[in-house]
């Protein structure tokens, strides 16, 4: 057992008393009481009702979640893992319940192998780091994709630089599709670490994971997967996956900022250096030599963002209410309606269009840039993004220096798909 899970069983009760709103597993996905609970989404911008289509950016917080928030800082804040008084016992069985909450979203073994972290920007330099320093050498290989995030790029090249290791950089085709023999081919004796998204956030595209980490795993080599997107909208089992680290961030996922989740397996998290140093990751300090705490602890430096912990612990349990299957299936069900619609409006070009996509929808319009694309919606009360969304390498690709993108949610309608559309109309109307 885990120091993690023995506190988490001494302090069971704590979370009886937190609010719950999230609709019980298995009610029928109904969108109106979805609506209903998300605060956020009941004003007019700029005249209009809000039509907020830019959740791959941040998702809208239900008041489940808000809840928990000020029920935490009104009733239970206090440090943790340290007080012997009242409120820091609440506050640690809190945040460990939330850590629990996560290790079964994610389905780990154990909660010794779920880290808190501020986001999956912090997750992968975390990794970049930890396992860098152990693992990686003047020579070796990092095996990355042409669709990722400048967070799972930047980290990787910073390690190269200080290690002396190379990047290598597998192709997307015209669909933005992973070419997967040329992944392969570039699998080789000296690649330390594969490191991909799992779906791509300016495209939409969903990667086949599976059999990516089965490819690298033959070659002994271990995956980690930038879940940012991913955690909202597919199932994750880091089981079934076999993936060796899983990083998502908690505001992607209908809970606070600032929070986010590091899925390792403990037989590689045991051999990593710690991240961060400071207080709680040590189990005992002199100035000649300090040792390090037990797994999750080790990696958690200074005081954590307990709060974030405890929202997040809500957004997942409202999204295991309604369920990711059906969230995904209502997403899948928008998706295929905008593409189908934005197709019919002229000078458009969806980009990014693999088989297997969710939740976003990346386009340009002849002769429009994209901010203007994002400006003139706005003022309908349209909110999407506009800009390079982080992945200047896939736009460079693609031959666009940006792209205007919806993004789906849970909460959202057929109807905004149809205003979203409309509001296209428009655009193409004040550049006509
Ligand atoms: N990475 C976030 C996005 O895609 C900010 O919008």
């Amino acid at each position: 057992m885990s120091g993690s899970e023995r506190i988490l069983k001494a302090g069971a009760q704590a979370d009886a008393s937190y609010p719950r709103s999230a609709p019980r597993p298995g009610a029928a996905f109904d969108i109106e009481a979805i609506r209903r609970d998300f605060p956020i989404l009941q004003q007019s911008v700029n005249g209009h009702p809000l039509v907020y289509l830019d959740n791959a950016a941040t998702t809208q917080k239900p008041k489940a979640v808000v809840d928990a928030l000020e029920h935490y800082y009104t009733r239970d804040n206090a440090n943790i893992h340290r007080g012997v008084h009242e409120l820091s016992q609440r506050a640690t069985a809190a945040y460990e319940q939330a850590r629990e909450k996560a290790r079964s979203f994610v389905n780990a073994r154990s909660t010794a192998e779920v880290l808190f972290v501020r986001s999956t920007t912090e997750a992968i330099n975390l990794i970049a780091h930890s396992f860098g320093a152990a693992r990686v050498s003047a020579g070796d290989e990092i095996l990355l994709t042409r669709m990722e995030h400048h967070s799972n790029i930047v980290p990787w090249q910073m390690l190269c630089e200080r290690q002396g290791a190379r990047l290598q950089v597998a192709p997307v085709n015209d669909r933005g599709e992973l070419i997967l023999e040329d992944f392969e081919r570039l699998l080789s004796p000296k690649t330390r670490l594969v490191s991909l998204v799992h779906l791509s956030n300016a495209l939409g595209t969903v990667n086949p994971v599976k059999e990516i980490i089965s490819l690298a795993h033959r070659r002994g080599v271990p995956v980690l997967l930038d879940g940012a997107q991913a955690a909202a909208r597919i199932p994750i089992d880091v089981q079934d996956l076999d993936c060796d680290f899983y990083a998502l961030s908690g505001h992607k996922l209908y809970g606070p900022t600032g929070i986010g989740i590091l899925y390792g397996k403990s037989e590689l998290l045991e051999t990593m250096p710690p991240f961060l140093g400071g207080g709680d990751m040590i189990s005992s300090v002199t100035f000649e030599k300090t040792l390090y705490n037990k797994l999750p602890n080790k990696f958690e430096a200074g005081t954590p963002h307990v709060a974030g912990a405890v929202g997040l612990g809500a957004a997942i349990d409202y999204v295991r209410g309604i369920g990711i299957e059906a969230i995904a299936a209502h997403e899948d069900e928008l998706l295929r309606h905008a593409t189908e619609a934005v197709s019919r409006v002229s000078g458009l070009r969806i980009i990014g269009t693999a088989r297997e996509k969710a939740g976003i929808l990346s386009f340009v319009m002849d002769g429009i840039h994209p901010h203007d694309i994002g400006t003139i919606l706005d003022q309908q009360g349209i909110a999407i993004r506009a800009g390079h969304h982080c992945t200047q390498p896939l736009m460079e690709q693609f031959g666009v220096p940006a792209t205007a993108r919806a993004s789906f949610g849970m909460y959202n309608t057929l109807a905004e798909v149809d205003a979203l559309v409309d509001g296209l109309g428009k655009v193409r109307e004040v550049f006509a």
